[in-house]
């Protein structure tokens, strides 16, 4: 039912401190634009470690949270919102696996990261997360 099938979605997408260093930035959006995504939302920001603890509240318990949020709050990221047909399932489509090494061709995740720990890119796993991770980087006025 079209409930389930390519509602349009919002979804949540960071850079991570790998892809800005490396220079990626315009290549990951384009992917995103090429793929039909529209950018309602964008920013680049120096997560503090507590802002990379509380967007990654989740994972707390996890033996790699530590690593994880280090890594988060090294350098630059850029914090987009993604709009579309299915934009979850999209975006997540276009990463790829969490390990690269497992990630289909073509996949950001494939072409520009190196590591499980530093995968170049963030994408919401559900509409309903997706909706959680907007509100905890953006403001209301700042979404077109
Ligand atoms: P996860 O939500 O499982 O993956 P995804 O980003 O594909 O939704 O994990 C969140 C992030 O945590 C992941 O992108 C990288 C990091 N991570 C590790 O560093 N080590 C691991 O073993 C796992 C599973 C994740």
């Amino acid at each position: 039912d079209d409930k389930h099938n390519m509602a349009v979605e919002r979804t949540l997408s960071i850079i991570k401190p790998d892809g800005v260093e490396k220079n990626k930035i315009g290549n990951i959006l384009a992917r995103f634009e090429s793929a039909g995504l529209r950018i309602a939302a964008l920013k680049m920001a120096h997560l503090s470690r507590a802002e990379a603890e509380g967007f990654y509240y989740v994972h707390k318990a996890r033996p790699f949270f530590g690593e994880l949020t280090e890594f988060m709050s090294r350098g630059p990221v850029v914090i987009s919102v993604l709009e579309g047909a299915d934009a979850v399932a999209k975006n997540r489509e276009l990463m790829g696996a969490t390990d690269p090494a497992k990630a289909a061709p073509g996949t950001i995740r494939k072409d520009l990261a190196t590591s499980v720990g530093e995968n170049t890119v963030h994408g919401s796993d559900s509409a309903e997360n997706a909706a959680w991770e907007i509100a905890y980087f953006f403001a209301g006025s700042e979404l077109t």
